[in-house]
């Protein structure tokens, strides 16, 4: 007869079998990371961005495409003062606040007063969405 201990023991090294075969199969494995990626929240449409341009998103986030088949994700934060950065044009992100520019492939500052370059965000492009990664 089995203890209780024994068939709680036995149970969870089964549950550990199934566990990790059913990680170890590529198929759902790649299912999983698919549905995963589904579920966060689709930032733009790369259509929605013109090669040179870009777009603030949610008031957080300013999204950038400086070549065809290139985007770039930064905080939409100012790193002078905090205000909201405006908008992407003539080849910069533009804040309204005090005029900071700062470079659409890398962030870095253009024009000051901003210290520091805006931080990037780490973004996944997969059929014409953009998330974040
Ligand atoms: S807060 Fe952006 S330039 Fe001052």
């Amino acid at each position: 007869m089995l203890t209780r201990r024994a068939l709680i023991t036995r149970g969870g090294a089964a549950g550990a079998g199934v566990m990790f075969l059913w990680a170890s199969t590529p198929a759902e494995a790649s299912s999983a990371e698919a549905a995963e990626e589904a579920a966060k929240p689709v930032l733009a449409k790369t259509s929605s961005i013109r090669v040179g341009g870009g777009k603030v998103v949610k008031g957080k986030y300013v999204i950038t495409r400086p070549k065809r088949n290139v985007f770039k994700c930064f905080s939409a934060k100012c790193t002078h003062q905090g205000c909201t950065v405006s908008g992407v044009s003539g080849g910069t992100i533009n804040c309204p606040c005090h005029g900071s520019k700062y470079d659409i492939t890398t962030g870095a500052v253009v024009q000051g007063p901003a210290p520091r370059a805006l931080p990037r965000k780490k973004i996944k492009v997969s059929g014409g969405k953009i998330r974040l990664a």
